[in-house]
């Protein structure tokens, strides 16, 4: 990939601002000042990038992979209405590149988000065809007993949307915690499951998508992952 491409990939502005920078040598990469915009760079050996005497973040190109542990109020939208966006939370320049939350949490929900700009990955991972799980700690507002796991694995019928809908695992931790793991991601889901089922959602936090959990990472902060 040339130079030029690269930074102007990596977020940096126009062609004609990323031309500038290289031509007055603010681009640093592996320790080297890079000032010809035509020379090729490969994105896997990049491993130190400083622009205009500031280290960066080098989003691995072309396809990336990010594990957000989402904190409250942050909303899982480009166009938020009431909270920040979670892309408020990745650097400047990452804000240029364009790249998609993979489902959504609601601005309440914490834990697990991954964000990418592979439309694919996107696709497969949130189709129900392919039933990734999704494991939720749920804090209840009132004391539940095995009960409410049976009916939530039993199925209960969403309001407005006519089908059943099934928690594959549900486990109460005690009277006000439950675990649960769903294979769909609907609006809302977990929170009208547990409606459905009589009791209230106080507080959700997803622990797990798939593989990936949120690895000690404390509330807000992020990492890219491998998927291979
Ligand atoms: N289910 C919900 O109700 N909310 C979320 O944010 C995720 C799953």
């Amino acid at each position: 990939m040339q130079l030029l491409k690269y930074i102007q990939a990596q977020g940096f502005g126009s062609r004609k601002q990323c031309q500038w920078l290289i031509d007055n040598d603010c681009i640093e990469i592996n320790g080297e000042i890079r000032n010809r915009a035509k020379d090729d760079i490969n994105p896997a050996e990049v491993s130190s990038l400083v622009v205009d005497g500031e280290a960066v973040v080098a989003v691995p190109m072309p396809y990336f992979y990010i594990l957000l542990n989402k904190p409250a109020d942050y909303e899982t939208s480009h166009k938020p209405q009431h909270y920040p966006s979670v892309f408020s939370l990745f650097p400047d320049h990452m804000r240029n590149i364009e790249m998609q939350a993979v489902g959504r949490l609601d601005a309440d929900t914490t834990g697990v988000l991954l964000i990418t700009n592979d439309g694919q990955f996107n696709h497969r991972v949130t189709s129900p065809k392919h039933k990734v799980a999704k494991l939720y700690h749920v804090t209840l507002k009132h004391a539940a007993e095995q009960s409410l796991c049976d009916t939530l694995k039993n199925g209960v019928l969403l309001h407005d949307d006519n089908e059943t809908v099934r928690a594959t695992e549900a486990v109460l931790e005690n009277p006000h915690t439950l675990l649960m793991t769903i294979t769909e991601g609907k609006y809302h889901q977990v929170k009208r499951m547990v409606a459905a089922a009589g009791n209230r959602v106080e507080h959700l936090h997803r622990d797990r998508f798939g593989d990936w959990d949120t690895q000690n990472l404390a509330a807000g902060e992020w990492k890219f992952i491998d998927i291979s």
